[in-house]
């Protein structure tokens, strides 16, 4: 290893795997919803919450200066300049009906930058990692985005809101896009989602309505492959996040503009 974030992500990986172990015997035992968030579909587990429970105490226990922010709410101040930030089971709704596309998801940042991600598939054990500069993998395996080809032979993964309102509006601008594109794909991990680009799986993702703990690590682990990743505001008055081959992406993203994901310039929400 001779990175300067190599540390942080070896940390991350060997918390992932551990992190991944607990969520799949959980899941052998039932899985129950335990509350809900922004909707009545937005849904928490007790095993997301033993999950992050579990990632804070290695992360911290390694490094105890270190920052922390979890989507199910454990939090700390850095002291030493990186914050880990922290999606303990990223597609829940997945993992609540057993289909195999569920991830936990570990970056670390400094200054506000990713330095390091690791987002690890938890069914089929796929561990994707970036470090910035370092370059994207899955398995060890170098990543590299898809060749560019025309706008009517690409593949789109995207996501929806959990607010009702939100979806319908995000639909339209789907329907639309479906005019445009080879197809779209709704997977249901974000994380996932941008490492699917980084990996050649897809040749975009767009997505408004992300946390920072949805795309820290994906977000890196895309651009380490290749990727551009860039935000807009959207139609449904939160970010909305683009992403792509760095080739071919000012076309992506008019084709997404035009589409009505995003608000029009000057439109206030
Ligand atoms: C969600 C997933 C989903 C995306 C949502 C996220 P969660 O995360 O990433 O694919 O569409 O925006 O909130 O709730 O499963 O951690
Ligand atoms: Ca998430
Ligand atoms: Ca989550």
């Amino acid at each position: 290893m001779d990175g300067p974030y190599d540390e942080l992500l070896a940390l991350a990986s060997v918390v992932a795997r551990e992190a991944a172990e607990l969520i799949r015997r959980r899941r052998r035992g039932g899985v129950e919803v335990a509350e809900t968030k922004s909707s009545s579909v937005d849904i928490v587990t007790e095993v997301d919450k033993a999950a992050e429970a579990l990632i804070f105490d290695r992360l911290l226990a390694a490094r105890p200066g270190d920052g922390f922010m979890g989507e199910e709410g454990a939090s700390s101040e850095s002291t030493s300049g990186v914050t880990w930030i922290v999606d303990p089971i990223d597609g829940t709704v997945n993992f609540l009906y057993g289909i195999p596309q569920y991830s936990v998801s570990i970056a670390a940042s400094t200054q506000g930058e990713v330095v390091a991600g690791v987002v690890l598939n938890v069914e089929t054990g796929e561990c994707y990692a970036a470090t910035l500069g370092g370059g994207a993998t899955c398995n060890d395996i170098p990543l590299r985005v898809r060749e560019v080809v025309p706008m009517a032979q690409r593949l789109v993964v995207t996501g929806f809101s959990y607010v009702a309102g939100v979806r319908v509006r995000q639909a339209g601008a789907v329907a639309s896009l479906l005019g445009r594109v080879r197809d779209i794909r709704r997977l249901g991990s974000a994380a996932l989602d941008l490492c699917f680009v980084a990996a050649a799986r897809a040749d975009a993702y767009v997505e408004e309505g992300l946390n920072p703990w949805d795309m820290a690590a994906g977000g890196l682990i895309a651009t380490e492959a290749g990727a551009r990743l860039e935000t807009r505001p959207g139609i449904g008055g939160r970010e909305c996040v683009v992403c792509g081959p760095a080739e071919g992406f000012e076309e992506l993203l008019q084709v997404v503009a035009e589409c009505g994901f995003l608000q029009a310039p000057g439109e206030a929400e």
